[in-house]
């Protein structure tokens, strides 16, 4: 065992260790989950991408038009298909183009750059491939007259309440005063609607779900038998959330031999594997300016299902 190796799963080791278990979503997305991602994207019951696609195009000019020349960092870039919406508005208005890539799949990082390359001959691209926090650390000098950075697809409700605190700090703090943070947010709606789009006909955000299972096997030399776990994702109501678990159909004993773990499993058990929180813009913006984070501009559909929300760092 390698000490990268166990360094690498010691969320893993806590989060199956705690009395409720749990697991980060970053383990969702080798090859095969960045794949899936992409087909729950295209999903008739998953209306995030779609909605958040539309205020895009309608608004990118808008919000080019407010930053001016710009750089754009993008946490979770994954296959960069709603950025090159934004990257066009900024090329139409005859903005030099830099982007930044940030995701933890190294494999989807490296694809999309090498295409988003041959897409935008006279872009510059720095990617990061690696977790959120490091990666703002590691930001090369600003090169534009701004910074941009965007964290969007709503991938911000994957953080528990408190992370999302210190994650917003964090990006105040990466920004210099006048810079700019674009976020996507899927806002409180019904809970029919938010159940319906983790509860896919298709069993495409099940599969999903079960092929983190599978990503701790190969990582970690496990013995997850996946036919032992089922996809269960409710709206919880209360705290606002939908939550994502896996849950064991029978009593069950796990080895992660590369981390040394053991984890015993009694029949019905959870692995809380995600939580996607839902906004009210509101509270969001309050949250934002105690961060010293502006809130300039609030973009959203007519149903308002999600909203873009252009902030800049104040003083
Ligand atoms: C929900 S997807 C969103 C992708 C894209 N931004 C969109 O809007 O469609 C989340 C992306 O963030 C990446 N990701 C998840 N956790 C991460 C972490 N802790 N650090 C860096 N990237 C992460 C995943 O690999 C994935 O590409």
């Amino acid at each position: 065992m390698s000490d990268d190796q166990l360094e690498s799963g010691k969320d893993v080791i806590a989060g199956l260790s705690a009395e409720q278990k749990s697991l980060p979503p970053k383990y969702f997305y080798d090859q095969r989950g960045s794949e899936l991602f992409e087909q729950i994207c295209e999903l008739p019951e998953y209306y995030p991408t779609r909605t958040e696609t539309a205020i895009l195009k309608e608004y990118s000019g808008a919000i080019a038009q407010k930053t001016g020349p710009c750089e754009i960092v993008e946490l979770g870039s994954g296959s960069s298909t709603k950025s090159r919406i934004l990257l066009n508005a900024y090329q139409d208005a005859g903005y030099p183009l830099r982007y930044l890539p940030v995701d933890v799949s190294d494999t989807m990082l490296t694809e999309s750059a090498e295409k988003l390359l041959q897409e935008y001959p006279a872009m510059s691209i720095w990617a990061i491939a690696s977790t959120y926090e490091p990666a703002l650390n590691a930001l090369p000098p600003k090169q534009l007259p701004a910074r941009m950075i965007a964290f969007i697809g709503s991938t911000i409700g994957n953080l528990q309440p408190a992370e999302c605190e210190a994650f917003l700090e964090n990006i105040s703090e990466t920004l210099e005063v006048g810079d700019y943070f674009l976020l996507g947010l899927d806002l409180q709606k019904e809970t029919s609607i938010l159940e319906s789009a983790y509860n896919d006909a298709q069993g495409v955000t099940a599969a999903f779900n079960l092929n983190m299972l599978r990503h701790l096997n190969r990582q970690f030399e496990g013995n997850f038998d996946l036919a032992n776990f089922a996809h269960v994702a409710s709206y919880n109501s209360q705290k606002k959330q939908i939550e994502m678990y896996l849950e064991s159909l029978t009593a069950q004993t796990v080895r992660l031999e590369v981390l040394d773990l053991t984890v015993e499993f009694e029949m019905g058990d959870r692995i809380l594997s995600e939580i996607s929180r839902k906004f009210s813009l509101e509270e969001i913006a309050n949250s934002l300016s105690s961060h010293r984070l502006k809130v300039v501009e609030i973009f959203t559909d007519t149903e308002q299902r999600f909203g873009l929300m252009l902030c800049q760092k104040a003083s």
